[in-house]
């Protein structure tokens, strides 16, 4: 009798294993029988219906889910564009000449490669790669952004084109990049190491940099999900916004306001680490003049400042505009199209421990969990209930992070919050994870320990923890 109950009972128990095993229609987290308490109702759709599931390092390079056939079309022919290696013109591949004469990489996709994280140079005099130094003077320009050096201009160009004997550009300079190393240790007695970044500018091409010269390293971004962020209301940011810090919480929360070139007004800037771009399609033209040197309708004039105008600017160029519309459209498309990949491990334990960390370490006062986006020209990036981790808002990280150059309405101490969502899988498609503005974080718990300013309790709050909960909340980050 009792063998015949427990054989019955094996023979439901395998009847169900074996289903759920071949029930894969769906991604194995949808599939979870029961959710644990303290797991949401769809949370591992980071990027709502846009949401795609890989966690290959091809993870950041897919559209959104939820696009038309005709739309992902449209979405590879921008990828096309990003990847497109330019060439200095005259060129007998003429829609893709018109490189420099000044430059950082050849491609969008040189910087983000696989629309991933950029790396630091591994060693001293390593080409920057992914990482820029905007420069600029005390001051301001004509609509209220930084100003760039007279000679210089915004950006250190560290390349220039070499067409021939007499086109050949001489790069504006290149930077040495060393670390000085330090430690410190957690609360339970665990050290740790942190490292901070030393700029050394070198063979400088048109004479030294403006006296009181301001300079902030900035390390290329992944580009998930960034059309969602786009479709935030900005009623629904500003809504987070505490300039004065009037709740006391010790984190105010500012709203940086930026120049729109196309619609001529200011604007809620959202882009870059100092939310210092409007818009994506502001944000890509943006990149194409002062990364590439690649003219667009928006940016008509060649990256040229100072004595390269009368040197270079009279020289052949691509085109006019040398991206065609129909090329910048399809690659704002793309920017904007890009979708996030799904949460990894989201119902285990220790991520759902961790998640509670998170909220009680405040992380999540600037790392916003969650928003709803409001109306975007593209349908499928409207009303998505998206998780971010982002409030797009300028903090105080203190001194130890401040570049100390403005930007716009954030001082040299404020960064925007970047958002963290496929932060887990940076290293996949990178091939390394260098963490914060300038990637001088190796790992999250560094990225967490340099947080200073309005930071500090956050920061504190995990140098207190003990080494279960600090890999409990590292292992929520790993999720995301
Ligand atoms: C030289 C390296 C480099 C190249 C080339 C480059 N980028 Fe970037 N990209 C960056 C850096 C650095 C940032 C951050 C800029 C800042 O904070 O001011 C960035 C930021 C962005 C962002 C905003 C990301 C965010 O989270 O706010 C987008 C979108 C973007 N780039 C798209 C492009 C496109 C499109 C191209 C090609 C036209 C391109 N980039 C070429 C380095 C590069
Ligand atoms: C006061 C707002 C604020 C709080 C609170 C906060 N962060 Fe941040 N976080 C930021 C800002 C701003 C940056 C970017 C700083 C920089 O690049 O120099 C950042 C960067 C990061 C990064 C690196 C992201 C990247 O893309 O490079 C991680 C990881 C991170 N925070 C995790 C956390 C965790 C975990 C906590 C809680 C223990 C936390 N943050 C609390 C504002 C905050």
């Amino acid at each position: 009798m009792f063998k015949k109950t427990s054989l019955i009972l094996s023979v439901i128990i395998f009847i169900s294993l074996t289903t759920m095993q071949f029930c894969h229609h769906k991604p194995e987290d949808a599939l979870t029988p029961s959710r644990p308490s303290g797991a949401e109702e769809g949370e591992e759709l980071s990027g709502g219906a846009t949401t795609i599931f890989d966690k290959s390092m091809n993870a950041f390079g897919f559209a959104a889910a939820n696009l038309s056939q005709a739309d992902k079309n449209k979405f590879s022919l921008g990828n096309s564009v990003f990847k497109t290696s330019w060439v200095a013109a005259p060129s007998s591949t003429t829609g893709v000449d018109g490189l420099g004469p000044l430059f950082n990489a050849r491609s969008c996709s040189g910087c983000h490669k696989l629309d991933g994280r950029g790396l630091p140079p591994a060693n001293p005099g390593d080409d920057l790669g992914g990482l820029l130094f905007r420069l600029s003077v005390a001051g301001e320009d004509a609509h209220g952004g930084p100003l760039g050096d007279p000679q210089y201009g915004g950006q250190l160009s560290n390349h220039g084109i070499y067409a021939g004997a007499t086109t050949t550009a001489t790069a504006e300079g290149n930077v040495t990049v060393t670390y000085i190393t330090t430690t410190g240790k957690y609360k339970d007695g665990t050290s740790y190491e942190l490292r901070t970044p030393v700029y050394t500018f070198t063979d400088l091409g048109y004479g030294p940099l403006s006296a009181g010269i301001m300079y902030s390293p900035r390390l290329a971004q992944q580009l998930p999900g960034l059309g969602l962020l786009e479709a935030i209301s900005s009623t629904d940011i500003l809504a987070l916004a505490d300039i004065t810090d009037a709740n006391g919480d010790g984190i105010s929360g500012k709203p940086n306001y930026v120049w729109n070139y196309e619609t001529n007004t200011t604007d809620l800037g959202r882009f870059g680490w100092k939310a210092n771009q409007p818009t994506l399609s502001q944000q890509a033209a943006g990149a194409a003049s002062g990364d590439m040197g690649i003219t667009t309708r928006l940016f008509t004039e060649e990256n040229l400042t100072g004595d390269e105008i009368t040197d270079y600017g009279s020289w052949v160029n691509g085109g006019i505009p040398e991206m065609v519309n129909n090329d910048l459209d399809e690659l704002i498309y793309y920017c904007q199209t890009l979708a996030v990949p799904a949460r990894r491990n989201w119902t285990d334990d220790q991520v759902l421990r961790g998640k509670e960390l998170f909220t009680q370490a405040k992380c999540s006062s600037c790392h916003t969990p969650y928003f709803v986006t409001g109306t975007h020209p593209i349908s499928a990036l409207s009303n998505q209930k998206i998780r971010p981790y982002t409030d797009l808002l300028l903090h105080d990280m203190g001194s130890d992070l401040a570049d100390g150059r403005p930007d716009y309405l954030a001082t040299g101490n404020e960064w925007r919050t970047p958002p963290l969502w496929g932060l887990g899988l940076i290293k996949t498609v990178s091939g390394g994870r260098f963490l914060l503005h300038d990637g001088r974080a190796r790992t999250l718990e560094e990225a967490i320990i340099w947080h200073g300013g309005e930071g500090n309790f956050s920061k504190n709050a995990f140098i207190n923890m003990n080494a279960a909960d600090r890999a409990a909340l590292l292992n929520f980050l790993e999720s995301l």
